[in-house]
């Protein structure tokens, strides 16, 4: 069986990635620190060997790679909070792009030539056109935007000079749980717009704030392309399949392709829940673009990926079954 080391594999994306790589007969090793993962999802739920370390940590990348038979890395791992990556950049680029440029070290080292790599579609900073296409300039405006560009282009060096390929997915905002109920969305702290929703519907929050009501958009609310996070998980099976087919690296979007408001959001998982969820308008964030949306077609077009859950209501639904077995 091809066996896949997977970083991050106990976080939200990475254990949806674990799911569908099972799911197709891929053997799976998870790599995470468990900073912000969680064990039992990894070895009660999934039933998957877990590592617990770093990716930084050279001595143990190098002993899993030795002795584990490992044919590609799904690089999952690093920290992802926007704010915290202004007020702590050393912690965003020591985590994600050196433990990035440590794990690709040690790939080399040990003549494993594959990555499918989380890049986001924080790299682009704010949009000139919309929809956003691989094409567009990336000038991100956080430093965990930065980390991740970094990644990227570490990864295209490395392509050159070692023959390391790679597939990049640049995401928009990954939502939902997984259908079948098993695994979901966990932050500590939270900061995503559907878990926030869905905690104040359980009453876990006494309300939902909503952050500038007068953007140039048709109800006020910023819009943003909320993607199923099993749609992720298949697409990271694909194009990992497309590296051991075609042997090339390159650059992917993941979005919904569609752009739903704040307002939107709200009004939908009223109907799903059936539960008020109390709003608070407060004035904009800064930073916050009024619209971001991505054009997928790229991945539609080489990987044969399209979106099985594109409809708000159904990745809130599923969140929503997830939050309500907590
Ligand atoms: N959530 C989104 O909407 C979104 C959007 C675009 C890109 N991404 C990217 O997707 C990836 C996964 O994001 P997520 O939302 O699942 O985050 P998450 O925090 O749920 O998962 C990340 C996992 O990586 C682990 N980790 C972090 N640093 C590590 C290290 N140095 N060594 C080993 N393990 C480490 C954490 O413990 C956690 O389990 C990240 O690379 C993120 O940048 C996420």
């Amino acid at each position: 069986m091809t066996r896949i080391l997977v970083t991050g594999g106990a976080g939200y994306i990475g254990s949806h990635g674990v799911l569908a790589l099972k799911e197709r007969g891929y053997d799976v090793i998870v790599l995470d620190n468990l900073v912000y993962g969680h064990r039992h999802i990894v070895e009660d739920v999934l039933e998957v060997e877990l590592v617990v370390g770093d990716t930084q940590d050279r001595l143990l990348l190098d002993n899993l790679f030795a002795t584990r038979d490992i044919a590609a890395v799904m690089h999952f791992a690093a920290y992802t909070y926007v704010g915290e990556s202004v007020t702590d950049p050393g912690k965003y680029y020591r985590n994600n792009m050196v433990g990035t440029l440590t794990l690709l070290e040690a790939m080399v080292a040990a003549g494993v030539k594959n990555m499918v790599f989380s890049s986001t579609s924080a790299t682009y900073g704010v949009p000139q056109e919309i929809p956003i296409s691989e094409s567009h300039p990336q000038n991100p405006i956080n430093p965990y935007g930065t980390s991740k560009l970094m990644g990227e282009w570490i990864l295209k060096d490395f392509d050159r000079a070692y023959g390391l390929k790679s597939v990049i997915f640049r995401y928009f905002n990954a939502s939902g749980a997984a259908p079948n109920g098993l695994i979901g969305e966990y932050h500590t702290p939270e900061t995503h717009l559907i878990p926030l929703i869905l905690y104040t519907a359980l009453g876990k929050r006494p309300h939902l704030s909503i952050f500038g009501t007068n953007y140039p958009t048709p109800d006020g609310t910023c819009i943003r392309d909320y993607i199923h996070v099993s749609d992720l998980a298949i697409a990271h099976v694909l194009g990992l399949e497309y590296l051991f087919k075609s042997g090339k690296t390159e650059v992917f979007n993941l979005g919904n392709g569609n752009g739903f408001s704040v307002k939107e959001a709200i009004a939908t998982a009223r109907e799903v829940t059936q539960k008020e969820i109390p709003v608070l308008e407060r004035d904009r964030r800064e930073g916050d673009p009024p619209i971001l949306v991505g054009s997928s077609e790229k991945a539609n077009n080489i990987l044969r990926w399209q979106p099985q859950y594109p409809d708000l209501r159904d990745i809130i639904a599923h969140a929503w079954q997830w939050h309500q077995n907590q």
